[in-house]
């Protein structure tokens, strides 16, 4: 008997390139786990703040981290990141949060403390009975799953980004981010090689998910 496929989904690109929404619908449409993976860069940013330690205490990020017990609790169809048992709130989406995420990210303690955390969302995923997940950040495609069954980069023109974050009612420099994002020296901001570029900027929010949906449902059809 041929067993239900397990499909991963990698979705990267800058901010607001499209990559939460698109993702959202995909793990409706498909039963999929929705892991937003900046959403545990912002988490564990949140925490470190908390804690008074800066991202240039570099002796303070890697002993604080040390002490940080990670957990995953699945809300509906999305994986959300525990720090000692508590999942973050809005505090991941303040100004200060937004300020400090890059430099908190462009940290390889940083990232390699959530490299298996990551990773260990399949597992979540396969337990909860979902058939498959989609992951959404900015080296999904490249290292975190660079076998993944689907690899997506989403882009679009600064201004049409710029328009999009305060059609949200949201304060963020975007532009300073993916500079920081792209130009870091571990894991940055790139479309990885075989991956599938979508330019989102002059394309409807249904139209850059059936580019997607196409490519998936081939292999997986519609739940
Ligand atoms: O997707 P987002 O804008 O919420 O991500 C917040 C920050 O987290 C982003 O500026 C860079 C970092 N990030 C990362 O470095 N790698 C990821 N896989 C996801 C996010």
């Amino acid at each position: 008997m041929a067993s239900t496929p397990f499909i991963i989904v990698a979705i990267d690109g800058g901010a607001a390139s499209g990559k939460s929404s698109s993702a959202r619908t995909l793990s409706e449409r498909f039963h999929l786990l929705h892991v937003d993976t900046g959403s545990f860069y912002r988490a564990i940013t949140a925490e470190l703040l908390r804690r008074g330690v800066a991202a240039t205490d570099l002796a303070g990020v890697k002993s604080a981290l040390a002490g940080i017990r990670l957990g995953t609790r699945v809300e509906g169809r999305s994986a959300r990141m525990e720090i000692g048992g508590r999942v973050a709130g809005d505090e991941i989406r303040s100004r200060e949060v937004n300020d400090n995420v890059s430099h908190f990210a462009a940290i390889p303690e940083v990232r390699t403390a959530l490299l298996a955390y990551q990773r260990g969302q399949a597992v979540v995923a396969r337990e909860r009975g979902f058939r498959g997940l989609v992951m959404e950040g900015r080296d999904i495609g490249s290292v975190i799953f660079p076998d993944a069954d689907f690899r997506f980069f989403l882009h679009a023109d600064p201004e049409e980004r710029a328009r999009r974050r305060a059609q949200e009612g949201q304060q963020d420099a975007i532009a300073e981010r993916d500079r920081l994002d792209s130009s870091r020296k571990t894991a940055p901001l790139a479309c990885p090689v075989g991956a599938v570029s979508i330019d989102t900027t002059h394309l409807s929010l249904p139209a850059v998910v059936e580019r997607m949906a196409t490519a998936i449902a081939a292999r997986l059809p519609d739940s």
